[in-house]
């Protein structure tokens, strides 16, 4: 008898430490990712900016650095800060669109307008002085 009583308890402990876990787990454990909506989706994507600056953070600067002076390490990616070869505005706007080596083509993921908006935002600023600015109808001959 004394026997039975201590396996309904040990049972019973057994349970509640099991309720325990079972109501603390889900707060560890990973989250189910949300289901896909292309609303929010648009909106973290880097890129849905509009402006030079914007999409010069979100999309260039992880690999030309936030100051646009490159770096070396893993690969090479080269200054877009006082680089002569901005000059001609067409050499950034077909990188860009092509991509260039290592430099992966941005022709599907952004449009005219911001084609142009990064293009004469690089051209125009880190000590680039470039005036010559592109339209969207520009970058649209270049496509
Ligand atoms: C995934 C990394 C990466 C991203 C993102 C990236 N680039 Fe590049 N970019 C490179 C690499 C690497 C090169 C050098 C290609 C080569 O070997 O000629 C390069 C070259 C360039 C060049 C030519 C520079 C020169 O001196 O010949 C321009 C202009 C340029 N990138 C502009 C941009 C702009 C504007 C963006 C954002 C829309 C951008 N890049 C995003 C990696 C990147």
């Amino acid at each position: 008898m004394k026997k039975y009583t201590f396996t309904v308890r040990a049972f019973a402990l057994a349970g509640f430490a099991l309720s325990i876990v079972g109501a603390v787990a889900p707060l560890h454990a990973d989250e189910a990712p949300p289901p896909f909506s292309p609303r929010v989706s648009v909106f973290f994507s880097p890129f849905a900016h509009r402006d030079g600056q914007t999409i010069f953070r979100a999309v260039c600067q992880g690999c030309h650095m936030p100051d646009a002076k490159g770096a070396t390490g893993a690969g090479s990616y080269p200054a877009l800060a006082a680089n002569p070869k901005l000059a001609s505005a067409a050499y950034p706007a077909l990188t860009v669109l092509r991509g260039r080596h290592g430099m992966p083509a941005f022709a599907d993921y952004l449009d005219d307008a911001q084609v142009a908006e990064i293009v004469n935002y690089v051209r125009t600023h880190f000590d680039n002085h470039y005036a010559d600015a592109l339209s969207a109808d520009d970058i649209k001959k270049l496509r």
